[in-house]
């Protein structure tokens, strides 16, 4: 029987370690939660709306509080942004300097449907020196240091890129420990689906449209409507996700920090690009913490030649 082989923190320096060991903690205490979802009493909605003007989910506020306990017990992470907190968490150790930016839960519209959801983060280091103050977290997705998401799905995985490239560990919950089931992964050159939110066609601009109308003609149409597992099976199988801006959501939906820019950083890892439809996501520099962006993922192929 072939060996398995853990999530080996060692390969990474040790704060990048603690970090990825406090969100693969937080991850598989909500993996549980997720798979008694409504024996917990945690289907449906709290009744408040985030800073986005959002419905806020039960779930997405016990993963945002599972994860903020999590990095403060790392001891290693300075800062926090995240989609439900309309201003950063800060934590005061001595020996803190990453900066996280994170979408706890992605996918909340699927979450009582039995559907796949995730959670996503970029990791940021402060600067030498640096005095943190709120801006510390807009910086340009270039400079992360890795970026992770996990998708809660037919199985738990857990997607990790760094220097070392893109890496897929897949949850043991017998052992509650993630072990390596991909690595080095690239996109496939060969582009199989395309993933847009048909029923926004009548809203896009007319350049968008005949994109669309294009990528019909070749490739097959699969859209989950959680941004984190739409990419998952794009990375894996080859594919272009595309949320595009549209006459409602004038800046398009989702977020530069928390889901554009971690996911274009693996993308661009696995050797594919992430861009607003005139620059790449990774080196926009950002305004504010929770700036919308229209976001074009996948095949760099299909998206320079059809997309932009
Ligand atoms: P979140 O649940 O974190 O607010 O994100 C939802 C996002 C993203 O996951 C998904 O791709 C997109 O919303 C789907 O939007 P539509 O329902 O407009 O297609
Ligand atoms: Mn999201
Ligand atoms: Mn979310």
């Amino acid at each position: 029987m072939e060996l398995k082989k853990f999530l080996d923190y060692s390969k990474f320096d040790s704060g990048l370690a603690s970090v990825l060991t406090a969100i693969s903690q937080g991850s598989i205490l909500i993996q549980k939660k997720i798979s008694r979802l409504s024996l917990e009493n945690l289907e449906g909605s709290t009744g408040t709306k985030n800073i986005q003007n959002e419905d806020v989910k039960k779930l997405d506020i016990l993963a945002n509080n599972i994860f903020l306990e999590k990095f403060k017990e790392s001891e290693n992470v300075a800062m926090v942004g995240c989609e439900e907190l309309e201003n950063p968490e800060t934590f005061n150790h001595s020996i803190s300097n990453f900066l996280i930016n994170m979408d706890p839960l992605d996918g909340s519209s699927n979450i009582d449907v039995g559907v796949n959801i995730g959670s996503i983060f970029g990791i940021w280091h402060a600067k030498e020196n640096e005095k943190l103050s709120e801006n510390s977290l807009l910086k340009a997705g270039r400079e992360q240091i890795a970026s992770a998401y996990v998708v809660y799905g037919s199985s738990t995985v857990m997607v990790i890129a760094s220097q070392k490239g893109v890496q897929c560990f897949i949850l043991d919950t017998q052992n509650n420990a993630f072990i390596l089931s991909k690595s080095n992964i690239t996109i496939p050159g060969k582009c199989k689906y395309y993933s847009v939110n048909y029923g926004n066609f009548q809203y896009f601009n007319t350049n968008i449209q005949n994109s669309i109308a294009k990528l019909q003609k070749t490739y097959s149409l699969r859209y989950i409507g959680s941004l984190v597992a739409d990419f998952h099976r794009n990375l894996l199988e080859g594919g272009v996700f595309l949320y595009p801006k549209d006459s409602k959501n004038p800046n398009g939906k989702l977020r530069l920090m928390y889901e554009a820019n971690p996911l274009s950083f693996i993308a661009e890892r696995a050797g594919g690009i992430g861009t607003n439809g005139s620059n790449n996501i990774l080196d926009i520099k950002p305004k504010t913490l929770h700036e919308r962006i229209p976001l074009f993922i996948g095949n760099s192929n299909v998206i320079e030649n059809i997309l932009i």
